[in-house]
């Protein structure tokens, strides 16, 4: 087969990180985004948000002549073999995800298809809910091409599985590529694509591959949320949950991973995907009530948190909180859906005062509310004369903070963790007060 070529549509994490890693495999990639200015700053190697390894590989890709960015969906079409449409799908007010852009970039392929003789691929990478490949793309690009899917069009659903924090290492060396083809021919192209990735490929109905991605994220964002209520009751118990996880985790039907418990999951996808996976099968008849208490937990987990950071202060009122961490977790400006809002909010309401610190995220936290927070780019800033430090996200920087910086800082030693950041005996043994989401807090409340 000649060099293929690809066209990415969307710049976002999945978009810009799959771009980069297809040039990296030697496929040379256009990346496409409707923001204006972003396709420039591709081009002069600014990366639109932050990733770790982000900026240097997208530098170095754009200086080989493997990535280039466009704002013009159509163009990166022509110029291609294979479109991955790769554009948001956010929530609408039910909680079903919004397929306007999906739409939108559908239209565009099929205009670009419309005069070209060569056969394309068109693969869905965004997550959409069942059906959507079949029943929204497929005819709307037949449509604007005025062509056959099958004949003059393959069609493919691959779904994304990368981590933000870790997106470009994820990318570049996923543990799996599930290709969804509607026919042999469509699937072999987008195989074939992948053909250097070193990972098991499942090649499977273009519904099941839609689904697996919703399925994956629920069972994700549920084990997250079944250790977080194990935390709650871990606490009455005077039991670290962590110690009970670890017992659990190391059964190999389960594995350890994601039994972390915490102040909830944040972040664009699993609030958003069990959310739209829940809504639409309640409105084909299927009740999900396992999938409903995964975000009811998520909603208490928070509000637990703030219970916890009372009980540590004593009262909230004119208190003032060093908020450590604000995106939804480390090694990421994102801060969609982070816990740290609702959390913040309810300090307020209380009568507490903020200071917060976070290494990459306040520019994009200071977007979703008035709140008059104090915001810090150093950590010791924010600890400065606060009566206490609530831990939210772990990033490196916070979790380097030592027992002799809480105590140089702070008015009263008090660290408040909903990550699990610190060895909580470590820090006790050196006169911090600790409590934190699934700890002893009962034994360390009666500590003198
Ligand atoms: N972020 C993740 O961790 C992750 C992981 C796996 C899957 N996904 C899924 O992948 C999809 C994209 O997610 P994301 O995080 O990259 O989103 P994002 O919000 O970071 O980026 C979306 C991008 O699409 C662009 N866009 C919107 N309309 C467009 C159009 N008509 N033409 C070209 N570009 C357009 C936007 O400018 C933006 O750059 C979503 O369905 C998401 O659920 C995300």
């Amino acid at each position: 087969m000649k060099q293929l070529r690809v066209a990415v549509l969307g710049m976002g994490y999945v978009g810009l990180t799959s771009g980069i890693a297809f040039a990296k495999h030697g496929i040379r990639s256009i990346c496409t985004t409707t923001t204006p200015g972003k396709a420039e700053n591709l081009n002069n190697g600014v990366p639109p948000f932050y990733e770790p390894g982000l900026e240097e590989l997208l530098k170095e890709m754009v200086n080989e002549g493997m990535l280039s960015g466009s704002s013009d969906n159509v163009d990166a079409v022509r110029q291609s073999d294979i479109t991955f449409i790769c554009v948001g799908t956010p929530p609408l007010q039910d909680g079903s995800a919004d397929l306007s852009a999906i739409e939108a970039t559908a239209r565009d392929i099929g205009v670009a298809l419309r005069d070209m003789d060569n056969y394309h691929v068109v693969v869905a990478k965004s997550t959409i809910p069942p059906g959507t490949t079949e029943n929204l793309i497929l005819p709307t690009v037949e449509k604007y091409a005025g062509k056959k899917v099958g004949e003059n069009f393959g069609l493919c659903m691959n779904p994304e599985f990368l981590r933000q924090g870790s997106a470009v290492y994820d990318v570049i060396n996923p543990d799996r590529i599930v290709i969804g083809e509607y026919d042999e021919k469509s699937g072999d192209v987008l195989e074939y694509i992948y053909r250097d990735y070193d990972c098991p490929k499942i090649r499977c109905e273009i519904r099941a591959a839609e689904l697996i991605k919703y399925a994956a994220n629920s069972l994700l964002a549920t084990k997250i949320s079944f250790a977080n209520e194990f935390s709650r009751i871990c606490e009455k118990f005077n039991v670290d949950v962590y110690e009970v996880m670890k017992g659990v985790g190391l059964d190999f039907r389960i594995n350890p991973r994601f039994l972390n418990a915490g102040c909830g999951f944040g972040g664009s996808c699993f609030p958003k995907d069990v959310n739209a996976i829940a809504a639409l099968s309640k409105k084909i008849g299927v009740e999900t009530p396992l999938l409903d208490s995964v975000l009811y937990t998520n909603e208490l987990q928070p509000m637990h948190f703030v219970e916890l950071i009372k009980n540590a202060a004593g009262s909230l009122e004119g208190k003032v909180v060093a908020f450590l961490g604000l995106s939804f977790k480390p090694n990421t400006g994102d801060t969609r859906e982070t816990r740290a809002l609702p959390i913040i909010e309810k300090l307020y309401e209380m009568g507490a005062r903020v200071k917060a610190y976070d290494p990459k995220a306040i520019e994009n936290f200071k977007l979703s509310t008035d709140l008059p927070i104090e915001y810090f780019e150093k950590w010791e800033e924010a600890l400065r004369g606060a009566d206490l430090a609530v831990v939210q996200s772990d990033w490196k920087e916070i979790r380097d903070i030592t027992a002799d910086d809480f105590k140089r800082l702070l008015r009263n030693p008090i660290v408040v963790d909903g990550r699990r950041t610190y060895d909580p005996e470590e820090l006790i043994n050196n006169g911090v007060k600790y409590l934190g989401i699934g700890w002893k807090n009962r034994l360390n409340l009666a500590r003198p």
